[in-house]
Parts: C-alpha cells; structure tokens; sequence
C-alpha cells in the first residue's frame, strides 16, 4: 500500500547528494569535536554561523537540546522566562526548563505566535522587589508549529527586541523552521534573526538532514552553549558523520527547495477544502496545514482510519489534524492523498 507520512517533516530520509556527501568523508575529514577537532563539524557550524548572521554557531544534537542550552546559557535558576502558550518549549519538551534548568515558566496567549504587548508587559516582574523572581527571557517560535506553521514578520520580531531591550530580556528564537519563514516571504533570513539574542534552527526537519539541529549567537553565548551541550551529553566526538549532512542542507538550492513543500501544503489544504465539508482549513503560510473539524466527532477514529489508509497524520487537539509536507512527498502524492482524505472526511462529517 503506497504511504503518504504527513507526520511531521522530522521524517525526511536524506537527498543523495547528502548520501555522496557521506561517502565522501575519511578519516582526515573526522575527529574528536569535544576537544574541538572534527574538521566537518568546525566548518558546518562555521557555515550556520554565516548563514543565519550570527557570530558563531554550535551543533547540538537536536531541537529540544538547541533550546535547552539556549535558555541555560542565558538565564539563572530561579529566573522566570516568558514562553508562548503552545510553544514547542512549553508544550512538548518534557518541561526541561524547570526540571533541569530551575526556571520559572510564565506562559503569554498570542494571536498566532505573536502576544500584546501591553498583556506582556503586565507579567514582566518587578525586579526591584525581594519578593518577586526576576524575568530575564523572552521566547518565540518561528514558524509557529502549533499555529500551523504560520510567519512572525521581521518587523515583529524588530518589536520584540525593543519590549526585550526595554526589560531587560533576552530574546531566544525557536526557529526549528526558520527557513520555511525566510523562503516563503522570500526575505533574507538575517532578516529574522538579526534582532534575535540565540536562535536554535533544526537540520532534521525541512532541511532534511537525519539529526541535528544549530544554535547560533555571540562568541560568548556560544562558548556558554558549549559547556551546557556537554553537561546534557551532547559532547559527540566524531560526529562529522552525522554533520556532513548538514553541508548539503545549508546549500542555497536545498534551502530554496522548501518551497517546493509549501506549493504543496498550499495544494493540499485548496484540494481538500473544495469537498463542501464541515471543516475548517487553515491557509498554509508554509509547510503545515491545519484541518480543523467544526462537528464534534473522535478526531483519533478519523485520524487511524487515515493512517489505514496510508495517509498519515497527526491529531494536535480534539478538533485539528495536523500535515506537514517535506522532501520525499510529490506534487502527485498530494493529488493521490487529497481523495483519499476527503473520503474518510465525508465518511466521518456527513452523516
Ligand atoms: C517548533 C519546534 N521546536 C523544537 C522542536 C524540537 O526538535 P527535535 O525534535 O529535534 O528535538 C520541534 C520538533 O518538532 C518543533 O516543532
């Protein structure tokens, strides 16, 4: 049975060329990179570094990893950090920041990522007083996962970094999908972080590499980032073999080649919403499109009676399914898994 995996873009099996990239290296190309060593590690992180406009970068082993040492590096136990209400942080890294990190965490709502900044403003502590924990860091995620993948402009973030600057915070990006964002307002994507104190962005999601993501800032930051990777156990020795991929992935082509997954997003979600159903589909920004049940039926039934079906997905509440388009889906796969999805929706919604 064919499979359509629209999970999530974590799926990705790498391109050839970063297969031939892999084949490529040998022992002069490896080395102990806790001791600073490994020669392709040095020159991807040199090349993140570059490309997202930031002093230096660190390849750390994941997104949830990227974070993490992003708010250690930068806050103090005892601190209270600001994350939006359905951030990747927030929600589904295992509360790290409290558990490992001590932080108090004060979650703001937002309008798709994006808070007001008046309601803001009210949770900022007074640092003045004894009592109170001192605020220090502000997040955002950029695209928003949950939001369905949805763009803060660069002239909002230019906005955030003011209400930081004014409060004394520090301004974390989460741009595990920063790329999609850049790509698709065709903006460059020093535009998005320039503003930004660290910014962790995901090798193994859209840009399709098996592992790894990149946390990128100051010297100092960096230098901070290091130490709390190996204190997480992210100290990988020779792990050039995993960041060879990431060469390919940085390339401007295969960074270009995101928009190939929103053309797609774009004609799934149009697809699906010509069947005259009861549902809401959301408008992809990017790569994910959000389907959104307006009759209350066991979105979990729906979503197994997909994956029967070889479509997959993911329910993310009781009223939205969540697909992701990534490298390896095809504009005929799409064609192929818009029937099918409009049948299981009919079959569901119309009775
Ligand atoms: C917005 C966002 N941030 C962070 C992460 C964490 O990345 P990883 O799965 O590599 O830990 C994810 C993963 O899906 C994500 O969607």
């Amino acid at each position: 049975m064919k499979i359509v995996d629209f999970r999530s873009d974590t799926v990705t099996k790498p391109s050839e060329e970063m297969w031939e990239m892999l084949r490529s290296l040998d022992d002069s190309k490896i080395g102990d990179d806790v001791e600073g060593e490994d020669p392709t590690v040095n020159k991807l992180e040199k090349r993140a570094a570059e490309v997202i406009g930031k002093e230096a970068a660190l390849f750390v082993t994941s997104g949830t990893q990227g974070n993490l040492v992003s708010l250690l590096s930068q806050t103090n136990p005892g601190d209270e950090i600001l994350l939006e209400e359905l951030s990747h942080i927030y929600k589904n890294e295992v509360g790290s920041a409290a558990r490992i990190g001590g932080l108090m965490i004060r979650t703001y709502p937002s309008n798709k990522g994006v808070p007001s900044f008046d309601q803001l403003q009210k949770l900022i502590r007074d640092r003045e007083d004894i009592h109170e924990p001192p605020t220090t860091l502000f997040s955002v995620e950029n695209t928003h996962n949950y939001h369905g993948g949805v763009i803060i402009r660069p002239e909002v973030i230019k906005d955030m970094k003011e209400f930081s600057d004014k409060n004394d915070l520090k301004l974390h990006l989460d741009g595990a999908r920063i790329f999609n964002a850049a790509v698709s307002l065709k903006v460059p994507i020093t535009e998005f972080t320039r503003h930004i104190d660290s910014v962790m962005f995901c090798l193994s999601k859209g840009l399709s590499c098996p592992v790894g993501s990149i946390v990128a800032g100051s010297k100092e930051f960096i230098t901070n980032a290091r130490r709390y990777r190996k204190m997480l156990g992210g100290g990988m020795r020779q792990a050039g073999i995993i960041a060879s991929f990431g060469l390919i992935a940085l390339e401007q082509k295969w960074i270009d080649r995101l928009e190939e997954d929103h053309k797609n997003a774009k004609l799934l979600a149009e697809g699906i919403e010509s069947y005259d159903l009861p549902i809401n589909v959301h408008k992809p920004e990017t790569n994910i499109v959000i389907v959104e049940l307006k009759k209350n039926v066991r979105i979990f039934k729906i979503v197994n009676t997909l994956g029967k079906d070889g479509i997959l997905a993911f329910n993310i509440s009781k009223e939205k399914i969540r697909f992701v388009t990534h490298y390896g889906i095809f504009e005929d796969d799409i064609q192929y898994s818009i029937e099918k999805i409009s049948n299981v929706l009919t079959n569901y919604l119309s009775a």
